[in-house]
């Protein structure tokens, strides 16, 4: 009998979508006269379709495929130089060096926030905010890690900062923030990273939503830190940039300089170990979607991705009228495509999950499913239609 990994017990049954999508499911089949109506501002995923570039070069990478001379068969795991260049040409487009060297092209950041954990043994302390995108607990939890948590609440505008009370060694931050929407400002990410640097912790840095952030005075980089070269590692991806939640591409960042001493005295870096990784489990995104996804990065191919960002924003804006008209406090919808408030009338999330469901067939994410803090929370995304935003936040407005 094989002996199986027991940390499983430990995690949900189910994923936290998986299990909205479930229950979903039910709801529609118990009511079948229901089922049209349902609204989904549960899960983020983007309702635009690719750009016009991001088409065009699709098309065209076809073609490449269609062609004896221009055919691609096993890729660089690493991902295509060309792909590699145009990361690191849009990070210095937003002020950020990044050596194209230290770009590792993926299929998404949450392949990448979950597998990075194989580069860290078990005896680590593992600081996590709560409440935040569940991937992270799941996966440490998976393979047997311990976590801390670290509370983002109101009082702290659900930015958690260093406090001294543990010693980490690994730091997940996420800004801007899934689900709260808060984003860290300059100051607050140095404080982080001079945290890090002081007690040789490493942060893995996810920042998939930095394209939302509206405010230039926030940033969108941990490079953008004195010194983040030397214990981060930034994850990001095209999902919600570029609406490739179906096409998938993302990016990790891990710079050279990240070196530690093993405990028989030998230099490991982080980089060689995550390009170790890579080149034995991993064959590389197609080369289709990297070339697609190099135009999309490209100065063009932004300003294409800007209107749908805009489209989602004022989804955004929206949303919060509504909730600014109910007199319902809320984070989030400005720097990020998340709306975060405190379910009404006292209800925990997943009551409130259930009675917007029953009552105004609108799905959203219960905050208990990332972590404990978000317990009376819950989030909506703007990621829908126009219409059918508008319609949910009319039946919002009706039955509350
Ligand atoms: C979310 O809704 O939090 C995200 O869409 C999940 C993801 O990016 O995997």
């Amino acid at each position: 009998m094989p002996k199986l990994n027991e940390n499983y017990l430990n995690v949900q049954d189910s994923y936290l979508f998986a299990e909205i999508a479930r229950r979903v499911r039910t709801y529609e089949e118990k009511h079948p006269d229901k089922a049209a109506s349902v609204i989904r501002l549960g899960i983020g995923d983007v309702t635009r379709p690719l750009t016009a570039g991001a088409v065009a070069s699709l098309h065209e990478a076809v073609e490449m495929q269609a062609d004896p001379e221009t055919f691609k068969g096993y890729g660089p795991e690493q991902g295509y130089a060309f792909a590699r260049n145009a990361v690191a040409e849009y990070y210095g487009r937003n002020g950020v060096k990044v050596d194209p060297d230290d770009v590792f092209i993926s299929d998404g950041a949450k392949s990448d926030t979950g597998n990075i954990t194989e580069l860290f043994s078990k005896d680590n302390v593992i600081l996590v905010p709560d409440p935040v995108y569940p991937v992270y607990v799941d996966t440490n939890t998976m393979d047997g890690k311990q976590i801390a948590y670290m509370n983002g609440t109101e009082k702290n505008d659900f930015l958690p900062m260093p406090d001294n009370s543990v010693k980490a060694d690994i730091i997940y931050l996420c800004s801007p923030n899934n689900p709260t929407g808060a984003c860290y400002n300059r100051e607050q990410l140095q404080v982080w990273v001079d945290y890090a640097l002081e007690n040789e912790a490493v942060i893995l840095f996810d920042s998939a939503y930095e394209a939302f952030v509206s405010q230039p005075e926030l940033p969108r980089s941990i490079y953008e830190a004195e010194g983040a070269e030397k214990c981060a590692i930034e994850f990001c991806s095209l999902s919600k940039t570029a609406g490739f939640t179906g096409t998938r591409f993302s990016y990790t960042v891990v710079p050279k300089e990240l070196v530690f001493t093993a405990s028989n005295g030998q230099i490991m870096s982080l980089r060689d170990m995550w390009n170790r990784r890579q080149s034995t489990k991993f064959n590389g995104t197609p080369y289709i979607i990297q070339y697609a996804a190099a135009a999309v990065l490209s100065e063009e191919g932004m300003k294409e991705c800007m209107e749908n960002i805009s489209y989602y924003m004022e989804n955004a804006r929206m949303i919060a009228e509504t909730l600014r008209r109910k007199g319902i406090s809320f984070t989030g919808g400005v720097n990020s495509p998340y709306i975060w408030f405190k379910c009404p009338n006292g209800m925990e999330s997943w009551e409130f999950f259930d009675y917007l469901l029953e009552n105004a067939q609108v799905v959203g994410t219960p905050g208990a499913g990332f972590g404990v803090n978000g317990k009376n929370y819950f989030r909506l995304t703007s990621f829908g239609t126009h219409e059918n935003t508008k319609k949910a936040m009319e039946r919002f407005e009706k039955l509350l």
